[in-house]
C-alpha cells in the first residue's frame, strides 16, 4: 500500500506528537488543580470563642486566634463540636485540646495549625488553604 506523502506526515504527527500533546493538556490541567488555594473567610471572628467553618476550627483565646484544620490527623474526619472543653473526633472519638494537642487516640498527631491574615476593617479572618 502506498500512501501519499502528505497522509504519511499526517499519521507521523498523530503517532509521534499526540500522545505528548495529550500528556501536557492533563499535566497543566492535574498543576492547575492542585496548585488552586482555597480561600475561606469567616466573618464576626472576634465575637467567638470557637468558630467551625467548613475545613477550619478558629479558636480565640487571651493568647490569641489559632485556626486548625478541622481534619481529624486520624482518618480525615471533619471534627465540627466542643465537649467538655475539648475538640472531640465524631468517627473513632480523638480529643484534642484548644491547642490542638492530642488529648486521646487512636489519633497521633496533633490538628494541624493553619496560616491567615485579619481583615481588621471588614472583621474577618482570611484563610488560605
Ligand atoms: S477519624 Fe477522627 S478519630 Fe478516627
Amino acid at each position: 500500500m502506498k500512501i501519499s506523502r502528505k497522509d504519511f506526515i499526517i499519521r507521523f504527527w498523530w503517532i509521534t506528537f499526540l500522545p505528548y500533546v495529550l500528556l501536557l493538556i492533563l499535566m497543566e490541567k492535574k498543576h492547575s488543580f492542585v496548585s488552586r488555594k482555597k480561600v475561606i473567610t469567616i466573618q464576626g471572628i472576634f465575637s467567638q470563642a470557637i468558630t467551625f467553618k467548613e475545613e477550619v476550627i478558629c479558636i480565640k483565646s487571651e493568647k490569641g486566634l489559632k485556626v486548625f484544620s478541622s481534619k481529624c490527623t486520624h482518618l480525615g474526619c471533619k471534627i465540627d463540636k466542643v465537649h467538655n472543653g475539648k475538640l472531640v473526633c465524631p468517627c473513632h472519638g480523638s480529643a484534642f485540646d484548644l491547642k490542638g494537642n492530642v488529648l486521646n487516640g487512636p489519633a497521633a498527631k496533633n490538628l494541624t495549625e493553619l496560616t491567615y491574615t485579619i481583615d481588621h476593617d471588614l472583621n474577618e479572618i482570611i484563610i488560605k488553604l
